[in-house]
């Protein structure tokens, strides 16, 4: 079995610059509030800081998600049944998802993921893990929906979107995701999320600006991949890492603060930023279980059971693709 060939849907242009991070680095750039999309922190450098994130004191997520998997993972594998392919949405973490296939007993794995490399070694990790499992890796925007190999079609359909990712966008666009995740999965299909819940305020930071500082090298991270990307000249050390709470939107932002007066250059154009003005570089959304549930439901999934940890920090939800009705 193992990895079978890779479905490649992200465009690149002859010189292997990725289209949608150009594009999308120079219209944030040229906003007011200037603001670049979070999915671009994902390198190689990005994805392996991220794991180094998931593994700081102060940065609970990952591991009250993967207790909570632990945990309840036989009682989900009752709940989901064998031999269902799972699509994960941004793919395998090292840790998370061997819990959740060692359990549940799928047909075949789809981790769809917009970083090639990452998926690759990630998907070559599983395959040793899992030998007899056909693995199958997507390279894609998983913001779109998707179409899954005909080899698979047949199958019942697991979406497995852990860590809170979903906190990443914007109510309407995790709305849109959710609606494009059910297009992609089906009928009959099921979705298993993490969401991360609202909190002390003073955690939270903690989380997104650990004394380390490993959050500001992920963050400052994006600098360095825009300048070689796309040549460009930002001088990384004259920003800082940010993180703070947006209470409105019940959010923890990132941003890239500019320490002076700051021109430069990307892909031919030029910037300028003023000493304090930011780059927003990432929100990430903390939800109650009732905002999270009704979050589900508009983006076309009906909750059926939910799990969450004794210091209520984290939240797994169990959903079932709705039924498209005329009538309430
Ligand atoms: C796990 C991708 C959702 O918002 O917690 C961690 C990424 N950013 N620290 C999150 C992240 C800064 C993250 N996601």
């Amino acid at each position: 079995m193992g990895v079978h060939a890779e479905l490649k849907l992200v465009e690149h242009d002859k010189d292997g610059v990725d289209l949608s991070f150009r594009t999308d680095v120079l219209r944030g750039l040229a906003e007011r509030q200037k603001a670049i999309p979070a999915r671009w922190f994902y390198d190689l450098t990005g994805s392996e800081l991220f794991e180094d994130i998931t593994r700081l004191p102060e940065y609970y997520p990952t591991r009250v998600e993967t207790r909570l998997l632990e945990a309840y993972g036989a009682e989900i594998a009752r709940l989901v049944g064998p031999h269902r392919a799972v699509v994960e949405f941004g793919s395998g973490s090292s840790v998370k998802t061997p819990l959740l296939l060692r359990e549940i007993n799928p047909a075949a794995y789809l981790p769809l993921d917009i970083s090639g490399e990452f998926l690759r070694q990630s998907c070559q990790e599983l395959a040793a893990k899992f030998p007899e499992l056909p693995i199958i890796p997507v390279e894609a925007n998983f913001m779109r929906a998707v179409e899954l190999p005909a080899s698979v079609r047949h199958l019942g359909m697991l979406g497995f979107f852990p860590g809170s990712t979903i906190g990443n966008m914007v109510p309407p666009t995790a709305v849109d995701l959710l609606r494009s995740m059910r297009d992609t999965l089906g009928d009959g299909s099921q979705l298993l999320i993490g969401i991360d819940r609202v909190k002390d305020i003073g955690r939270l930071i903690a989380a997104y600006d650990d004394s380390q500082g490993i959050t500001a090298r992920f963050n400052l991270n994006l600098i360095d991949r825009i300048n070689r990307e796309l040549d460009g000249d930002i001088p990384r050390k004259r920003f800082r890492h940010m993180a703070r709470w947006n209470d409105i939107w019940s959010r923890i932002e990132m941003h890239l603060e500019a320490l002076e007066d700051t021109a430069f250059t990307v892909a031919g154009r030029d910037f300028f930023m003023r000493r304090g003005e930011t780059i927003h570089t990432e929100n990430s959304h903390k939800y109650t279980p009732n905002q999270a549930r009704l979050l589900l439901q508009a983006g076309g999934w009906t909750p059926a059971w939910q799990w969450t940890d004794a210091a209520e920090d984290f939240l797994i939800v169990l959903a079932d693709a709705s039924e498209f009705r005329s009538a309430p």
